[in-house]
């Protein structure tokens, strides 16, 4: 890819503290974006900005992407800064939701499906009202689901549901955003070297790697090119995909 591919494209990530939203930051950084690191922690998202080559033409928020007022927040500091919104969008944001379904607590339920889903619909709402109030017709969105949400994880119900829950919202708006210029299209990955994978004991990564063909766990660069390949023009006739990004994983 070329130097230029994102050039002056303002690009926010969620989650972009961490992990696969970290990667897709660092991946914009170099293609030319300006880029918006968004995190419910402000320090990890600052921390993201600091590695860039010039920190001060990016900016690092504190988005709480469950909450609209945050997430309104977050999109007016970008008009502040950049007098423009973003237009192309990252929801990458995400908790897991682990535990038998069974014993599985009706708050910690809440907080998935309200971080994972209506986190992903409050900042695609926000990204596309703002690129209409600003007159911007040309637009990509890519959300972060999981490739559980189509083959089910157990002990994991609703963190596949809520993954499931994206990959069929990203498949809807794509027929009304598409309107409006904005391509959306989700990613759909196996399991990624982040915290959400290495907090499991050795003998549980084993076991995952067992059940991926390619052998590895994959790195978070990898969900991030493909991010920023769905982002950029190279993939203009992609709308309303989910892309599997698992080396081959079958849970
Ligand atoms: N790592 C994997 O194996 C894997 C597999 C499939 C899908 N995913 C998805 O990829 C995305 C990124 O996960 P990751 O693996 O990089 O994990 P991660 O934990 O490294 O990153 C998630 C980030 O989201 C942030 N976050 C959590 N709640 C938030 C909120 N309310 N508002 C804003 N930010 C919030 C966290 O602070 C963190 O920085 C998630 O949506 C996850 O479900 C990950």
């Amino acid at each position: 890819m070329t130097a230029e591919l994102l050039q002056g494209r303002i690009a926010l990530v969620t989650g972009g503290g961490s992990g696969i939203g970290r990667a897709t930051c660092r991946i914009l950084e170099r293609e030319g974006a300006t880029v918006v690191a968004c995190d419910i922690k402000e320090s990890t998202a600052r921390e993201t900005v600091n590695l860039f080559r010039d920190p001060s033409k990016h900016l690092a928020l504190m988005t709480d992407v469950s909450k609209a007022e945050s997430v309104d927040a977050t999109i007016s500091a970008v008009v502040a800064k950049y007098k423009s919104p973003p237009t192309l969008l990252v929801n990458s944001a995400g908790v897991t939701g682990i535990g038998p379904m069974k014993s599985f607590k009706e708050d910690s339920f809440k907080n998935c499906i309200d971080v994972n889903l209506k986190g992903t619909y409050l900042m695609c709402k926000a990204v596309a009202n703002a690129m209409e109030k600003h007159g911007l017709n040309k637009g990509s969105f890519v959300n972060i689901a999981s490739i559980t949400g189509i083959l089910g994880l157990k002990d994991n119900s609703c963190y596949s549901a809520s993954k499931g829950g994206v990959i069929a919202f990203t498949k809807a708006i794509s027929k009304e955003l598409i309107h409006d210029g904005i391509r959306v299209n989700s990613i759909l990955p196996g399991p990624i070297e982040t915290g959400m994978v290495s907090a499991h004991a050795e003998i549980v990564q084993q076991a995952i790697r067992e059940r991926t063909p390619i052998g590895r766990i994959g790195q978070p660069e990898e969900v991030g090119e493909v991010a920023v390949f769905l982002l950029s023009d190279r993939s203009s006739y992609m709308v309303g995909s989910s892309v599997e990004v698992t080396g081959g994983y079958i849970c």
